[in-house]
């Protein structure tokens, strides 16, 4: 079983029904460090339309199938993809550290920009969004993985949260709603 990262932290039950409900409000600010190192907060994006996704680099394979089919919309909206900012915020600052996304996201997309904070920033964040993660040992306890929700995120050029898609998303699926708000 998953391990909740705080006694009092939401479930993921509970975050899903905020998240698919719409109970408490969506998004909100995030003050984090990029893949160079440099500070980056949700205020630097106004203006750009985020694809916004959380996950971690040692993600098996629902991280990345995601992170792709991100790519792959921003690229197939041509000229238009420049309006819109890729972003990886990281659940695992742990082990994602500057470094470590900096190796990372260029293999996905040269405009996504990776995020890592301390766990408390990084904490901030994903419960704005609504997102459940909590480490899953390893069963000879040297390593871990991560339990995820793995939702991509559409924040509007204010700011301000638009809605999510569920994962496994396909590239022409999220053109066809981000077109809508280009
Ligand atoms: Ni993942």
């Amino acid at each position: 079983m998953p391990l909740p990262a705080q006694d009092n932290a939401p479930s993921a039950a509970e975050l899903m029904d905020d998240l698919m409900w719409g109970r408490t409000p969506i998004g909100g600010p995030f003050d984090l460090i990029d893949q160079t190192g440099r500070r980056r907060t949700d205020a630097d994006f106004r203006g750009k339309l985020l694809l916004l996704y959380f996950g971690y680099t040692y993600c098996p394979d629902v991280c990345p199938t995601d992170l792709m089919a991100i790519a792959a919309a921003v690229d197939q909206l041509g000229p238009a993809g420049e309006e819109i900012q890729p972003l990886f915020i990281t659940i695992d600052p742990e082990r994602d550290n500057v470094e470590q996304l900096a190796g990372y996201v260029g293999a996905f997309h040269p405009r996504l920009i990776g995020l890592t904070g301390t766990a408390e920033q990084i904490r901030k964040a994903a419960l704005g969004y609504k997102v459940f993660y909590a480490r899953v040992p390893a069963p000879d306890g040297t390593d871990y993985a991560i339990d995820h929700t793995s939702f991509i995120y559409l924040v509007g050029r204010d700011g301000k949260y638009l809605g999510f898609f569920p994962p496994d998303t396909p590239a022409e699926r999220l053109v066809e709603i981000v077109r809508q708000h280009l």
